[in-house]
């Protein structure tokens, strides 16, 4: 990529950015996606801390501001109601001060948060430290009630960010969805129906959903009998990562930080719970039947982000990535159940590949995260700014002009970008 070639790039993802804002939150994609979703602007903050960091620390901002009394800070806050998107505020009947979903998202924001601080220590200091109570309310929900013995479970394939991943399949398949609503889901208006999840999937998530907002939505009872709870390496490694970050972050800060040092070895103790020596690999666990997976994803390999190395990792690494054009695949396709194109099931997306690389920098594995970063880099510029990409032929799929792509390359991918 010439130089050229890089700042026109570097100008459109700002724009995706910049058109996307909604003022003080960004929506993932116009039409598919009208609402702020959570680990969306995470990302977003990073894209938006490349050109302007006063938009980015208003974004966690505004993120922050819509967490519930009990610490959970929502999947999707519904700033502004739009008719195009199902399942919208009145059916999930979120009770915080926004109305919002029942459910979290990857907590990717202390992460972010620390990246800004470290960046801008004198002027973010207030910042930071108006955000560092609320990330550690929202950290403490977590640890009561979405983790067994440190292992870090979901309610709800959507809280884990990867709405359709074969990670549920199990759980998914116990559940009967008698009685779930009658609904006209509006995703496959905006998109080609093979490349979403299916209907008997989407039946669950609404059952599920029903379920939660029939509890008014009380983590207890959600954590003891809920009807879905599958551990997550997604989840469990992005909140050790977070919690590292909110540990430093809180040093720097002056804040007594032995609780979270606590919680990290809970959660370290999690992940290691998560391997499963059958696949060599971490792998979710179905928490009410003890099924594991069985299957390698992109989230698996989020263990280095964590600041967890495996020898058996690297190796499938090696493999998928000598197996593809573009990685990292969303499922290994060595897998039966693999599928190109269909959502979270074979495709790439680029802020799971920034989330691997940074942790593969990190650890040492510098060649690798290298290649991760350029081929991302590769597969932006010659096929847009899109949700998604199959990892075969790089097309681009979902939405376009979306959000989170254009903030990876910001961020990480682009030959510009400062890490
Ligand atoms: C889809 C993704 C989820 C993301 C959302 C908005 O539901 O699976 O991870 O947050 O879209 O981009």
């Amino acid at each position: 990529m010439n130089a050229m070639d890089t700042a026109q790039l570097d100008m459109r993802a700002r724009t995706i950015l910049t058109d996307n804002d909604r003022g003080g939150y960004t929506v993932p994609t116009a039409g598919l996606y009208p609402y702020q979703w959570n680990w969306d602007s995470a990302f977003a903050a990073l894209g938006f801390a490349s050109f302007d960091r006063d938009r980015a620390w208003r974004e966690l901002e505004t993120l922050m501001a819509g967490q519930w009394d009990d610490g959970m800070v929502p999947h999707i806050q519904f700033h502004v109601p739009d008719p195009g998107y199902f399942p919208g505020p009145d059916i999930w009947q979120g009770r915080g001060p926004v109305p919002s979903s029942g459910i979290t998202q990857p907590p990717v924001a202390a992460t972010v948060v620390r990246r800004l601080f470290d960046r801008d220590p004198v002027a973010g200091r207030d910042r930071a430290a108006a955000l560092y109570p609320k990330l550690l309310a929202w950290h403490r929900w977590f640890m009561d009630w979405r983790c067994d013995r440190g292992r870090v479970f979901v309610t709800h394939p959507w809280e884990a960010g990867r709405d359709n991943a074969p990670d549920w399949d199990s759980a998914m398949a116990a559940i009967d969805p008698a009685g779930v609503m009658d609904y006209h889901r509006r995703d496959t208006d905006h998109v080609d129906a093979s490349m979403r999840p299916t209907r008997a999937d989407y039946d669950r998530y609404v059952w599920l959903l029903q379920y939660g907002r029939d509890t008014g939505w009380d983590p207890a009872r959600i954590a003891a009998k809920g009807p879905f709870r599958v551990a997550d390496p997604g989840q469990q490694f992005i909140l050790l990562r977070a919690m590292r970050d909110l540990a430093a972050l809180g040093t720097a800060l002056g804040e007594e930080t032995a609780g979270v040092a606590g919680w990290i070895t809970a959660l370290e103790a999690g992940a290691a719970a998560l391997w499963n020596p059958d696949l060599a690999a971490f792998d979710a666990c179905d928490l009410t039947t003890g099924v594991r997976a069985g299957a390698l994803t992109n989230a698996s390999f989020l263990c280095w982000y964590a600041g967890i190395d495996r020898s058996e990792m690297r190796a499938h690494l090696a493999r998928i990535c000598d197996a593809l054009p573009f990685c990292l695949p969303s499922l290994d396709p060595a897998d039966p159940r693999y599928e190109p194109k269909r959502y979270w099931r074979g495709p790439v997306w680029a802020v799971m590949n920034l989330m691997a690389g940074n942790g593969m920098a990190e650890m040492g594995l510098t060649a690798a995260a290298e290649t991760l970063r350029t081929r991302t880099a590769d597969l932006i510029a010659e096929h847009g700014f899109a949700e998604y990409f199959d990892p075969e032929t790089g097309a681009p799929a979902g939405g376009a002009h979306f959000t989170w792509t254009a903030a990876v390359w910001l961020a990480w991918a682009s030959p510009s970008a400062k890490g």
